[in-house]
This record gives C-alpha cells, sequence and structure tokens, in this order.
C-alpha cells in the first residue's frame, strides 16, 4: 500500500491536514446529499450559532491497518447513534445514523494513504462533527447546520504511550447533575480547559472528576472512562448519568465476559474505595487503555499494585485483545469491524 512519508512510530496526537474532508450542510429543513472536499477551511457568519452559544457536538473513532493489510473502523454504528442522542440534546437535526456511516467510510477511504501502517503505533483518527452555521443572535438553534468529518494520523494521546501515568481528583465538575455530560458536545470540553491545563501544570496528565452532585462517587476524566480492576480480577467500571457511554469502555465489557471469562460489575463506585483497587486505567477511542500509577487526592497518593513502570496484567490482557480486535489479529464479535478496502 502507498502510504505516506511520515515517521509513524514518533506522532503525536495531533492535527495533520490531509486530504479530502466530508461537507454536508442542512438548509430549509433538509440535508443535502454531501460530497468530499479538498478546502480545509470554513467561511461563515460571525453570528453563526456555534460561535455565539457553542451549538456543537463530535465524535471520535478510528481506523487502523490490520495485520493481513486491510483498512478497517471499529463500531461505527455507535459512534452514529451516539451523535443522534448528542443532536437531539443540542436542539441540532441529526445526521441519518445509515449516512453517517457512509460518509466516515468514503472519507477514510478518500485519505487511505494516510492510515498509518500495521504494527506502526499509529491510528488514523475520525473526527466527524456538527455546527450551528447560520446567524443566531437571540439565545435560540440555529436553522441551518453544517456536518463535516475529517481525519488526521495520530500517535498515543498520553505522551510516553503506555506507561502509567500520575493523575489528580478534581475539585471542579465538568458536568452539571441532569447535564450534558452523557452527550458529546463541544461545550463540556470547552469548560474542562482551565482545569486541564492547571493539572498539566502541576505534573498531572488528567483529571479524574467526581459525581456533581455529591462529589462522593468517581465518575471519568476530561477525556475518557475509567476501569478498575479488584484484587481478584473482575473489572468495575463507573456507571453514572452524567458520564459520556464511551464506546471503548462498551467494547471491553463484551471482551472480559465474552473474550476472557471475567466478571464484570457496572456500578457507582466510591472516591473511598478507589485504594482497595488492584489496577486502574483510562479508556477511550483515543487513550485506548491509559494504565493509572497513581492518583493524587487531596495532598496524598492513591497507588496501586500494579506500579508505576508498566500496565497490570489484567488490563495489559483487555488492552491486548481489544487491540487484537481491531487490527484483525483477533476475531470480532458479529458487527464490530466495518471494511473500507
Ligand atoms: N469520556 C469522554 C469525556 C470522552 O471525551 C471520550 C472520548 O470520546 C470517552 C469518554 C471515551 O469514549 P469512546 O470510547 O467512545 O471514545
Ligand atoms: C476520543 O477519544 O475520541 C475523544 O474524543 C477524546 C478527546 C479528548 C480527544
Amino acid at each position: 500500500m502507498d502510504t505516506k512519508n511520515i515517521d509513524w512510530g514518533n506522532l503525536a496526537f495531533g492535527y495533520v491536514k490531509t486530504d479530502k474532508r466530508f461537507v454536508s450542510n442542512f438548509k430549509n429543513g433538509k440535508w443535502d446529499s454531501g460530497e468530499l472536499v479538498s478546502d480545509a477551511s470554513i467561511v461563515m457568519s460571525e453570528c453563526a450559532g456555534v460561535l455565539q452559544y457553542a451549538q456543537t457536538c463530535f465524535e471520535g473513532l478510528k481506523a487502523y491497518t490490520t495485520e493481513d493489510g486491510r483498512v478497517v473502523t471499529f463500531r461505527p454504528n455507535l459512534n452514529a447513534e451516539r451523535m443522534h442522542n448528542s443532536c437531539l440534546r443540542m436542539e441540532m437535526p441529526v445526521f441519518p445514523e445509515k449516512d453517517f456511516v457512509k460518509a466516515v467510510l468514503s472519507v477514510v477511504k478518500a485519505n487511505v494513504k494516510w492510515v498509518p501502517p500495521y504494527g506502526s503505533g499509529a491510528t488514523l483518527y475520525i473526527r466527524p462533527f456538527m455546527f450551528g452555521s447560520n446567524a443566531v443572535i437571540g439565545v435560540k438553534p440555529a436553522d441551518e447546520y453544517q456536518f463535516r468529518i475529517f481525519v488526521t494520523p495520530v500517535g498515543p494521546y498520553f505522551k510516553g504511550g503506555i506507561k502509567p501515568i500520575y493523575v489528580r481528583i478534581s475539585d471542579r465538575d465538568r458536568a452539571a447533575p441532569h447535564g450534558t455530560g452523557d452527550i458529546k458536545a463541544g461545550l463540556n470540553y470547552a469548560m474542562s480547559l482551565y482545569n486541564i491545563v492547571d493539572a498539566h501544570k502541576k505534573g498531572f496528565a488528567e483529571n479524574i472528576y467526581l459525581d456533581p452532585a455529591t462529589h462522593t462517587c468517581v465518575e471519568e476524566t476530561g477525556g475518557a472512562n475509567i476501569l478498575f480492576v479488584t484484587k481478584d480480577g473482575k473489572l468495575v467500571t463507573p456507571k453514572s448519568d452524567s458520564i459520556l457511554p464511551s464506546i471503548t469502555r462498551r467494547s471491553l465489557i463484551t471482551v472480559a465476559k465474552d473474550y476472557l471469562n471475567m466478571e464484570v460489575e457496572e456500578r457507582s463506585v466510591r472516591k473511598d474505595e478507589i485504594s482497595d483497587f488492584a489496577e486502574c486505567g483510562l479508556c477511550g477511542t483515543a487513550a485506548v487503555i491509559s494504565p493509572i500509577g497513581k492518583i493524587f487526592d487531596h495532598g496524598k497518593d492513591i497507588c496501586f499494585s500494579s506500579g508505576t513502570e508498566k500496565m497490570g496484567p489484567v488490563l495489559q490482557k483487555l488492552y491486548d485483545t481489544l487491540t487484537g480486535i481491531q487490527m484483525g489479529r483477533i476475531k470480532a464479535p458479529d458487527g464490530w469491524i466495518y471494511e473500507v478496502k
């Protein structure tokens, strides 16, 4: 396969302008048929709904080169479904789920030379998003929207790859009770920026947010869900109405039960039980599984027996199985893999 001349192994998680993007516009109550374009710029009104009142939502998924040289994406139908839910909550028009999947596959195909080779450690990140594009000055939804998908080759989300990270428990919240924590709205990320910059300044890779109503239970981080492993090898993941329903987490639950014969508990996890777990990590499209070595909790470190040098054995098994499925080394459950070429 003719791939771009890039040092894939040293790629950061960043934006690289690739050849084609998919664009569809919503006007007079309907979506146009959409097209692949070369222009990476967007021209719109200074008063566009997205610029004034942050009416935007997005998705994130990846394309992979498999061991036998195919190019595939992982469960794009679930991104389509989640974006559907985000749009309903944000008073935005739904982009039909079948067309969403078709558009994802078409953009990857049009940029196939940008899909990192098998074994390089890099992947192609796919970013579908939608925004209110016409002028809106009173507080109300826009009438016109753009749905767009670009792709960019990426390396690991956290510097150092899969070396355990150091995170802190945050005093700030990312989501209000009964708010928008369970959808992928840009506003959830805008309001986390102050806190992530502050965390980085103080030497932490991420913030762990607690439940916004009582601050007694663990929710998720700014960009990933959380996994715990008990000392007897059970997978535990926090359950709450204000966390994003991660596709990686939902897939790992199936992997744990059906491939690794593990017990899984989805339940509230109290902050004061964190120290009982043997392993802890983050999971998401960008993060894949990133192990957590230590959690800073108001002046003291919570350490896990898996240590700060490498991923613990149970998370490692989950990581190997999930990435094995994504890269075609392990047979996937029906419907998980969508082939581009
Ligand atoms: N939680 C948040 C806040 C996220 O931004 C993401 C990333 O998409 C996730 C969790 C992980 O979700 P997924 O596994 O679907 O990428
Ligand atoms: C993803 O994992 O796809 C995300 O959207 C997380 C984002 C913080 C990069």
